[in-house]
């Protein structure tokens, strides 16, 4: 189901606080190793940017994250410059990606900038052979054939690069308290996961291409929001589908990386005392949104007990008592 642009940005400014309360910790705290060690040349602070490609960045959540983090690091155990480029094919997600740093482009040493490109077209400016630090792919690896995808990323690291791979999607989305027509919602979040693990995905072009025109494909699936792929083994072609999350680990191995971390990265969306914490209540509502969106598509499921299930639904949001839990994955994997 695609929604229009200015609610699809809106829905990952409220994933954000959503993220950084599910992003596993211990897979970060791995990552914040890692540039620490970057920015440790023998002793002496490294002379280079420590350099950062965030593929599929809309609104540039991540890098705020980053950048947020690294400012945060001693100073001395951080490296002096970072330059980090975001990438997404969507020219609209670029422009609030660009306003939404600003207040941080100041920050010591720190510089971002945001560049239009499909991340199936491998031979575009920004997709440099061995030219990365750092790559961060936040909920963006389902969008994508897999073992391609995670074979092109190899590619763009430097040697002892890593791959910080989050929110990756992985099977399970449950609605709790229960609707009264168990077998109606479980058909409904069923067809959820089948609409990821069917969707088609861009062929990645050769290495070489430089066409950085976008694949017109994002756009029909932004609605989706994280993860997805497929269970390993569909193939050098296939995404992960629904369990992007489980598959991402093999994808990583057979493409020569080591796996450093991997941990679960869960959303659990509840109310405390009827209250939702941030803008949970209205990325509740966006997940719905996108869940009745697909089930409209499905002649099987659309119709009047789609609509009670939505308007039931959004009422259980709007009474602070419907809880969300989905299952994801990150993982933290160096270039072998
Ligand atoms: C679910 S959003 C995640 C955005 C961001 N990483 C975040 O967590 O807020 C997936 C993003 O991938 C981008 N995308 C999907 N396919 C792409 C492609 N082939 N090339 C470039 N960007 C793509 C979409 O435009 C969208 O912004």
């Amino acid at each position: 189901m695609a929604i229009e642009p200015y609610l699809f940005h809106d829905y990952l400014e409220t994933k954000i606080s959503v993220d950084d309360r599910s992003l596993n910790a211990a897979v970060r705290s791995a990552l914040l190793d890692r540039i620490e060690l970057a920015a440790d040349v023998g002793g002496a602070p490294a002379a280079a940017p420590f350099r950062v490609l965030d593929i599929g960045t809309g609104t540039g959540a991540m890098v705020r994250r980053l950048a947020g983090w690294i400012s945060r690091m001693p100073p001395e155990r951080r490296p002096p410059r970072v330059r980090i480029v975001g990438v997404d094919s969507e020219p609209g997600s670029l422009v609030e990606a660009e306003r939404r740093f600003a207040p941080e482009a100041g920050a010591e040493g720190l510089e971002a900038k945001f560049i239009r490109g499909d991340l199936s077209r491998p031979g575009a400016g920004w997709a440099v052979p061995g030219n990365y630090d750092l790559i961060t792919a936040n909920a963006v690896l389902d969008l994508l054939p897999l073992d391609r995808a995670v074979g092109h990323l190899r590619s763009l690291l430097a040697p002892a690069g890593s791959l910080y791979a989050t929110i990756n999607y992985d099977g399970l989305t449950e609605l709790i308290p229960g609707y009264e027509d168990e077998r109606y919602e479980a058909s409904l979040l069923a067809w959820y996961d089948r609409t990821m693990d069917r969707r088609r995905l861009p062929e990645m072009a050769e290495a070489g291409s430089q066409d950085d025109s976008p694949s017109g494909v994002a756009g029909g699936r932004k609605a989706v929001p994280a993860g997805a792929g497929g269970p390993a083994g569909r193939g050098a072609g296939m995404g992960g589908g629904s369990r992007t999350g489980r598959a991402l680990a093999g994808a990583v191995l057979r493409a020569g990386f080591d796996l450093a971390a991997i941990g679960s990265s869960d959303w659990v969306i509840f109310p405390e005392a009827g209250r939702y914490p941030a803008r949970d209540a209205d990325f509740l509502r966006y997940i719905l949104a996108m869940i009745h969106g697909e089930a409209l598509r499905n002649r099987r499921l659309a119709g009047r007990r789609l609509e009670h299930w939505y308007r039931s639904r959004r009422e259980a949001v709007d009474a602070g008592i419907l809880l969300l839990i989905v299952h994801q994955i990150d993982l933290l994997a160096l270039r072998r």
